[in-house]
This record gives C-alpha cells, sequence and structure tokens, in this order.
C-alpha cells in the first residue's frame, strides 16, 4: 500500500540565529508550492507547536524579497526544548512532547522541515523517534555540526571578522599596540582559525588546543624584536589555558545552556602584564550573527531548502541535508546529533598557518 502523497509541512528555525535562515526559507516555501506542498510557518521553533496560535500559512508572496535578510521571519528561541521546556514557576521544567505530537496531527501537517543547530537537531531526532517525519536542515556559525563540510552562516561570520581584523590592523599598528579579538565559536575554533588566517593574525586561540600565554608572549616578543610592534591575536570564545576552564559568564540551568565570555579580556590582561605593552581586546560577539548573508552562505542556504523538500517528496525522513562538496546529501540524524565537529589537529589550515609561524600556543 502506498501512503498519501505529502500536502501540507511545517516549517520552524530553531537555536541562534545565523545568517542565511531566510534564504533556506524562502527556497522551502518556493519549491515545495511548486511541489504542490502547502507550508506552514511555525514562530519561535518548536514553540509554534506548543501554541498553535503561533503559526502561519506560508506563500512565494510571504518569502518574496527575504533572501539577503539576516535573522528569521519565523523568529527562533534557544530554551525551547519542548521535552524539557523553562517554566516560570517553582516546577522547573516542563515536558510538552505530547502536545507538540498532538499539535502537529491536529494542524493536518505531513512533515516537518527543522532548521537548527545540534541542540535542535537533537530534538528533532527526539520527535522522529515519536513518529514525527522530519528532515533537519544544518544551521550554525559555528559550523561545528557533523556530517556537513559548511553550515550557512559560517562564511558570513568569517567574513564579517575578517574584516573587523582588518580594520583592527591599521590601528593596532598606528599605536604599537595588541589587539586581542574574541570571536564566537563555543567548542569548536572554525571561525577563529578561518577568520584569523584570513585576517593575517599572529596567534590564533581556540578551544581544540588549550593555549599556554607564555608561548603566545613568546611569539610575540619575537615579532617585536625583528620590528614589527604589533600584534594580532584571535581568540574562540570557548578557547582555555592549559589546565584551565572555559571562561563562562553565566552557567548552564534548566533549559539554557552556559554563555561563554570573558576569555578575551583575561588574554589581554595578561598580555599586557608579559610584555609590558598597551593592549586592547574587542569582542565581535552577536555582530558575526547579523546583517545579510554573503552570496556563498545564500547558494548553500537555497540548496539546503531545495534539497529538504526534494526528501519530504521522496519519503526520506529522519534525515539532515548536508554539504559534501560538490553535492548536496542526505545524512541519518542519528548519526549526526550529540557530535561536534571541531577543527582536527591535523587540519591543513591549521598546519598551514603554524607553517607560516602563527602560535597556537601550544
Ligand atoms: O552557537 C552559535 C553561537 O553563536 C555561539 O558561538 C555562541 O556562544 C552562542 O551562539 C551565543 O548564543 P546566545 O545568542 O544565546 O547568546
Amino acid at each position: 500500500m502506498t501512503s498519501a502523497p505529502i500536502t501540507r509541512i511545517g516549517i520552524l528555525t530553531g537555536g541562534g540565529d545565523a545568517p542565511g535562515l531566510n534564504a533556506v526559507i524562502r527556497a522551502v516555501v518556493k519549491s515545495a508550492w511548486n511541489s504542490r506542498i502547502e507550508c506552514v510557518g511555525l514562530e519561535d521553533s518548536f514553540d509554534g507547536l506548543i501554541e498553535p496560535h503561533r503559526s502561519r500559512a506560508l506563500t512565494p508572496r510571504d518569502v518574496t524579497g527575504i533572501l539577503r535578510l539576516g535573522g528569521t521571519i519565523l523568529g527562533t528561541t534557544n530554551r525551547g526544548n519542548p521535552f524539557a521546556y523553562p517554566v516560570s514557576t517553582s516546577e522547573g521544567v516542563h515536558d510538552y512532547s505530547d502536545r507538540v505530537v498532538d499539535t502537529f496531527h491536529k494542524m493536518g501537517l505531513g512533515a516537518l522541515i527543522v532548521i537548527g543547530g545540534d541542540g535542535t537537531l537533537a530534538i528533532a531526532h527526539q520527535f522522529c523517534n515519536r513518529g514525527i517525519p522530519i528532515v533537519g536542515i544544518p544551521k550554525t556559525i559555528d559550523n561545528d555540526i557533523v556530517g556537513t563540510t559548511n553550515c550557512f552562516g559560517f562564511d558570513t561570520a568569517v567574513d564579517f571578522a575578517t574584516d573587523a581584523i582588518d580594520r583592527l590592523h591599521t590601528t593596532a599598528e598606528a599605536h604599537h599596540r595588541i589587539m586581542i579579538v574574541e570571536v564566537m565559536g563555543r567548542y569548536a575554533g572554525w571561525i577563529a582559525l578561518y577568520a584569523g588566517v584570513a585576517g593575517g593574525a599572529d596567534a590564533i586561540l581556540i578551544p581544540e588546543i588549550p593555549f599556554d600565554i607564555a608561548l603566545v608572549a613568546q611569539r610575540l616578543r619575537e615579532r617585536d624584536a625583528w620590528g614589527a610592534k604589533f600584534s594580532i591575536v584571535v581568540v574562540a570564545e570557548g578557547a582555555y589555558h592549559k589546565g584551565g576552564t572555559l571562561s563562562l559568564v553565566q552557567e548552564a540551568r534548566d533549559g539554557y545552556a552556559e554563555r561563554l565570555g570573558g576569555i578575551g579580556a583575561r588574554v589581554c590582561e595578561t598580555l599586557a602584564r608579559e610584555l609590558g605593552k598597551e593592549t586592547r581586546s574587542v569582542v565581535l560577539g552577536h555582530l558575526q550573527r547579523g546583517g545579510a548573508p554573503t552570496s556563498f552562505d545564500r547558494v548553500l542556504a537555497t540548496r539546503f531548502g531545495g534539497k529538504a523538500v526534494q526528501l519530504v517528496w521522496s519519503g526520506e525522513f529522519g534525515t539532515m541535508v548536508a554539504f559534501d562538496p560538490p553535492n548536496i546529501v542526505a545524512r541519518r540524524l542519528e548519526d549526526v546529533v550529540g557530535k561536534t565537529k571541531t577543527v582536527p589537529l591535523d587540519h591543513d589550515l591549521l598546519l598551514t598557518a603554524k607553517a607560516l609561524g602563527v602560535t597556537f600556543g601550544d
């Protein structure tokens, strides 16, 4: 017996935003429409299935002109896990997963396209196991999702961080200072590595390589010795001193992930002390997640959206679209969730940077 074709799907965006989310939504809505599939946009991640009034039909007209926009027209949240939903009472968290499954069916949806990072995709996987047909689309500026060479948003974040480093270069040189740039990257140093190399940083500190600040200072002294007089240090927010711990501004608690920050300022203080030079630190923070996606991210997001609708059409659920250059492929969700794609210590870019004299503090 063949099952009835799917005529209605839900789409949601979860976790931190990333440039390219709107490009994906547009691609899904337009290609679904052309395959006679209606799209329902669910607002603020799974909240749109907890509270059914937070959803709306999306037609090509609703997504016209959003390709180049940052953010997400559907809204997002990174504390909306329906299996452990934070509630503002002494209860702590509440499990709304039954309601999500129920609402999914009541809305007459045949499948769900979930666009998110590892946390959101892990929730999606749990709902797959509860019988909801799901196709995932990976999203994160950190580029740390297993199974895909790139996530959209990463290229835009690297581009922005590179531009920031370029600007800091001129002022660093003018004042003979050391400038420290803290970039995002909780548990993986992809942004720091790529933007650091693209921006010509002298030191790049990433979570994969706990650093020794004395070695960083030594490298910067050597630069001074041959007359460089200024240096640029790029630090991922998740980098930490050898034997130390992550620099947190807030511990994880019910439904909320830990928040990182502060390592740039610490490195700045220590280097000022060690070298007796003027240092300044800059945190790029959420600026890296804002603004228009680069053309690379627009194209990748569009390819991801188109492929996700093809997977719905062919009934390949429990999957995640992925970039395996030059192709867009499908991976099993169970093979990718709960893992982090960190920078391998033998990655050619890391080795090349080292060969050029960049220190990683090891
Ligand atoms: O996971 C993407 C990311 O940009 C991390 O690099 C960063 O630590 C986090 O999001 C910040 O999230 P929030 O918006 O909750 O502060």
